[in-house]
């Protein structure tokens, strides 16, 4: 061959190499500040001031349709009145106080004790209504405030913030301010679970789940934050003694799962403004005939997205990721419950897990079975996008260890950290935006105009203009 013609077949691969290329997904290019994630000591949050001051005070929501609140927090001792919660709307002068008990109990974890962890769930709230509430007594007593969500209804306009394995760093700490810098705000947070990494300490150090409480409470306490759970809530330690899995978090972290007739706190159900919310375990048993398949297959049929058109869901572990950290760990779960999410057009999954951000195209898997050997994912415009948000910044660092060549199904992805927000405009309609830490918040690093399965089944094209 000669070398002309040698130039010219080389062009012509290269060439076609360019074109398979550009019809790929997109690995962003923006280098990151090397950033490690450095913990921030137990000293950052004290507790707040004052005798048995109420603290790591946070809220979600308390019923299926969105009119009760679960409020918690936790008091150092157990005394008259720190189980109370007083509650007022904020259009009256608050000479008229509800008030409400919470349930209270303590855990023992290894060597260490909690202090007195309160569960009140108020309830009959009105819709879209501004709330003062109050915890304590005397000079320690604390005021807080929430706003409930509008009326369960199909064009009811909501922001949510979409946060995932956030930890206690300095990172951590970049992610929630930005989420609380946000414009458009959060009204509430669709948490993917790994929330305070304590079990990343010796003895899974149960005091990082006090100071998580602490850091989180100036966002927690005031907007519901929707909790699934990841790995690290699992605080299983045999060698510790300590075989209770989620024992630490089920005591510190309540959900609303008995109004969705769940039999277990770590899958549920709610529905908040225009949205059907499904929160799925990565870590509890999902095959045939164990109680979070049954529910969930039960639980698909109730959604009606004449009424809430938006169907999302909340799992850990996450289904299409191609990165090699943590590869493949969510197949399992993939392959029992994706043909239920493709049939009933779920939205968006969103899944953390993975410390790095990545969104899928509209793609499912579920023609495979042993025989046929059809293993590939293909374009389906009934199948949900796949957001992997496991880039809150905790201890452990940065994914980047990502596969090559991006597969098909990978539209968007970056080793950064950061969080989301999903602006939900009418039923057919949301604006999501993916923002990391390195730029102020107002800047998009990924941005998807969403169409509703339901409503509007047709194909995103990628925002790639906001793109660095
Ligand atoms: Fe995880």
């Amino acid at each position: 061959m000669g070398l002309n013609r040698l130039a010219l077949v080389c062009s012509a691969v290269l060439l076609l190499t360019f074109s398979v290329v550009s019809h790929a997904g997109v690995t962003s290019n923006y280098t990151r500040v090397a950033e490690p994630s450095e913990e921030m000591p137990l000293e950052t949050f004290p507790p707040p001031a004052g005798y048995n001051a109420p603290e790591q005070v946070h809220i979600t929501q308390g019923d299926h349709n969105g009119r009760a609140m679960i409020i918690s927090w936790v008091t150092l001792v157990n005394d008259d009145g720190s189980n109370v919660i007083r509650y007022w709307p904020a259009n009256t002068d608050g000479s008229t106080k509800e008030s409400a008990e919470a349930s209270t109990s303590s855990y023992r974890y290894f060597d260490y004790t909690s202090g007195f962890l309160h569960h009140a769930t108020i309830k009959g709230l009105e819709y879209e209504t501004k709330y003062f509430y109050e915890l304590g007594s005397g000079r320690s007593t604390r005021q807080f405030n929430f706003m409930t969500p509008p009326k369960v209804g199909p064009d009811v306009p909501y922001t949510f913030g979409v946060i995932g394995d956030l930890g206690q760093t300095f990172a951590s700490n970049q992610t929630l301010y930005n989420y609380m810098s946000a414009n458009p705000k959060g009204q509430a947070v669709l948490f993917v679970g790994d929330l305070s990494y304590a079990d990343d300490h010796p003895n899974h150090d149960q005091r990082k789940w006090d100071s998580y409480g602490r850091f989180v409470e100036p966002s927690a306490a005031y907007q519901p934050w929707i909790w699934a759970a990841g790995n690290h809530e699992l605080d299983f330690a045999p060698s510790l003694g300590e075989n209770q899995a989620f024992k630490p978090f089920q005591k510190r972290y309540q959900t609303p799962y008995r109004a969705s007739k769940s039999t277990s706190s770590l899958w549920y159900s709610i529905k908040r403004a225009s949205t059907y919310i499904i929160v799925l375990s990565s870590y509890s048993a999902f095959d045939k005939y164990t109680p979070q398949n049954s529910w969930l297959e039960s639980e698909l049929k109730k959604v009606n997205r004449e009424e809430t058109p938006w169907l999302f869901v909340l799992v850990h572990s996450p289904w299409y990721n191609s990165n090699g950290y943590h590869y493949m760990e969510g197949e399992s779960m993939r392959v029992t419950f994706e043909p239920w999410l493709v049939q009933n057009k779920v939205d968006i999954v969103f899944a953390g897990h993975v410390h790095a951000y990545e969104r899928s195209e509209r793609v499912s898997n579920i023609k495979y079975n042993i025989t046929d050997g059809l293993s590939s994912p293909v374009k389906d415009p009934s199948a949900p996008i796949y957001i992997t948000i496991g880039d809150g910044g905790n201890i452990e660092g940065i994914a980047n260890d990502y596969t090559y060549p991006q597969p098909s199904y990978s539209a968007y992805r970056e080793a950064s950290f950061g969080h989301a927000i999903l602006d939900i405009k009418n039923r057919t309609h949301a604006l999501y935006t993916w923002h990391r830490n390195q730029d102020d918040e107002p800047v998009v690093a990924d941005s998807l105009w969403v169409k509703n399965r339901y409503f509007l089944p047709e194909e995103e094209t990628d925002s790639v203009d906001t793109r660095i």
